[in-house]
Formats: structure tokens, C-alpha cells, sequence
């Protein structure tokens, strides 16, 4: 592993760690340890009475960073599950209560420059998307096997993408002659599908790309299960920041919080999301779609269920 270069500086890092609160012998989940960027810098927050919970659902990452991460003076753990099961997670911890909780949404730009998990149009790979290679679902099972219009509304539902039915028509056409395995397959699909059609300056592609990729994956799923259990793992003082990059999932995180709010359980500490700034944008290009989200938990979950003393 090169000790130096560990990509970009973790997106909305500073305002992270403020919302988390992050402070000595804390406990500490990061629901999506990438390469262990907002991990370090947490993590040596943390001291060596504080607790990190190191989650992943692709191992590859998460084994990069175990190793980044082993000078890091507080306890650590690392989980390869998804984040959906962060109960059970916690229940093989022991631990009894946590102070924060992060989940810095999508996926880690090596995951998209490196051609292993089929992720861009730019590398020429076989059409696979998943992060957890346990999952037995590929993006070429789904793009040769769903129905015309379950393609279509998928698309739209994930991607917002305006095109969806003639893509899926194209798809469905082309795939009669022969199964689209790759990556430039499917672009060069995409592209001839929406030939002509004004494009807001990105490739034609990247929308189909995105929403195969969240489809793969359950991402929204996925986010709606962890909300549910952050609210019932809830205890007073626990703070949660959610970054996300894509409106369906900021539209979730947005309402569960406000959710949680009128039910009484805290106080959301971003009224607006927090994004980053025009310098750090010019920095990591890819940080310019992204919005931070906080909550503070005021009441806990009701632990006991005998009768009151
Ligand atoms: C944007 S990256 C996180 C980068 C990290 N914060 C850092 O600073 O290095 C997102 C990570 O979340 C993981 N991921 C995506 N969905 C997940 C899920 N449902 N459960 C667990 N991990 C997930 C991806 O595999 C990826 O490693």
C-alpha cells in the first residue's frame, strides 16, 4: 500500500466531525469505512479508551483500510456487512451504547477508476457493479433479464433519467442478438438510444450507469434499513451525519430526520445541508453533489419493559 497518497481528503470532513461531536473515549460507527478516510481522522480523535466500528459491504476497501488504520491509537473493529444489519453488527460488538454514527453514502473513487467492479463506461470491463462480491446479482443479470418496463422504471426511479423508455426499448432490442456483457457494451447502447436528445453536458450514459449501480447494490434500500435502526438503537446524546450524493437518498435522510424530530426523539442540527465549499469543490470534483445531514437523539429507546418502581 503507498502511505501517501490516499486520494482526496475526506469529503466535508471538518463539518463532519463537528456535527459527530467527536471527542475523546467516544464510541464510534462509521457505517462506511471506504478507505478509511474520515476513519483516521476520527479515529485519532478518539484516544485510546474510544471505541471505532469500522463497517464495509465491499471487503477490498475495507481490508485497505484496516491496514491504513492500525496506528490509530483507540480500539477498533471492522465489520464486511452492509449497513442495513448494523444491529446485528453491534449485538457481535458487545458494546453497549454508541455516541456516533457517520455514512458517507455511494461509493469511494477507486471504486470507479479501478475496471475491477465494472463501475465506469471510461474502463472497458465486464458489467459487474456489485461492492459486495459475496451478492450473487452482477449489473449484467439485471440489464439482460428484466422486463422491458421494469428497466424503464428503474431507471427513472434511481436516476431521474428523462430517456428511460427508449433506453430500456434499446436494451431490449439489442440484447435479442446477443447478451450485453460489458461496460462499453452498454454505454455505446445508451448513447445510440438517445442520439440527438439534449443532454445537460454529461455523458448519456451516466444516469443509466448510476441507477444499474443503486439497483445492484439495494442502495435505497439499504438507507431506509439503516435509518430504522439508528432510531432504534437511539439513546440521549447520540448524533448521526449522513452524506449523501444523490437526491433520492438526501430526500430519505432528510425526511426520517424531520420524522424523527416531530416524534419527539431530538433536534435535527442541520436546518439546511451542509455542502462544500467552492475550494474544496475545486479540490475533489466529485465532493460538488454532496449534502451533510445531522441529528442529535434527545430520548432513548425504552430498554426495559417490566413494570415501572
Ligand atoms: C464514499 S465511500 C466512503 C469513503 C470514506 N468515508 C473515506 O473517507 O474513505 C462509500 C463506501 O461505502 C461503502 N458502502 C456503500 N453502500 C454500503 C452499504 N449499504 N453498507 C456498507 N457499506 C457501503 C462502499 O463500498 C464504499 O467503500
Amino acid at each position: 500500500m503507498d502511505n501517501h497518497d490516499h486520494g482526496h481528503q475526506p469529503v466535508l470532513l471538518a463539518e463532519t466531525i463537528t456535527i459527530l461531536n467527536i471527542e475523546e473515549s467516544r464510541t464510534v460507527v462509521d457505517c462506511t469505512t471506504g478507505r478509511g478516510g474520515h476513519a483516521q481522522a476520527i479515529g485519532a480523535r478518539l484516544g485510546p479508551s474510544g471505541n471505532l466500528i469500522c463497517i464495509d459491504t465491499d471487503d477490498r476497501n475495507l481490508q485497505y483500510a484496516k491496514e491504513r488504520l492500525t496506528s490509530l491509537p483507540c480500539h477498533r473493529r471492522f465489520f464486511h456487512a452492509n449497513f442495513s444489519q448494523l444491529q446485528d453488527v453491534l449485538r457481535a460488538t458487545e458494546i453497549s451504547g454508541v455516541d456516533a454514527i457517520l455514512a458517507d453514502l455511494g461509493v469511494s473513487t477507486n471504486q470507479i477508476t479501478t475496471g475491477d467492479y465494472g463501475l465506469s463506461f471510461s474502463n472497458e470491463s465486464h458489467l459487474d457493479m456489485r461492492l459486495d462480491q459475496r451478492s450473487h446479482t452482477t449489473a449484467a443479470h439485471l440489464i439482460n433479464r428484466m422486463t422491458e418496463s421494469d428497466l424503464a422504471d428503474m431507471l427513472f426511479r434511481n436516476a431521474d433519467e428523462r430517456y428511460s423508455r427508449r433506453i430500456a426499448r434499446t436494451i431490449i432490442e439489442r440484447r435479442k442478438a446477443k447478451p450485453i456483457e460489458s461496460t462499453g457494451e452498454l454505454a455505446q447502447i445508451v448513447r445510440s438510444a438517445v442520439k440527438g436528445a439534449p443532454r445537460e453536458g454529461i455523458d448519456s450514459a451516466t444516469r443509466t450507469f448510476q441507477a444499474l449501480r443503486m439497483e445492484v447494490n439495494h442502495e435505497l434500500p439499504a438507507l431506509s434499513a439503516l435509518l430504522s435502526a439508528v432510531a432504534t438503537i437511539r439513546q440521549p446524546g447520540m448524533r448521526i451525519a449522513i452524506i449523501s450524493f444523490h437526491s433520492g437518498e438526501d430526500r430519505l435522510v432528510k425526511q426520517a430526520m424531520r420524522q424523527w424530530q416531530a416524534d419527539g426523539m431530538g433536534n435535527v442540527l442541520t436546518k439546511k445541508p451542509v455542502t462544500p465549499s467552492d475550494a474544496e469543490i475545486y479540490a475533489n470534483p466529485r465532493s460538488r453533489s454532496a449534502k451533510l445531514r445531522g441529528f442529535e437523539f434527545a430520548v432513548g429507546t425504552a430498554l426495559t419493559t417490566g413494570t415501572p418502581q
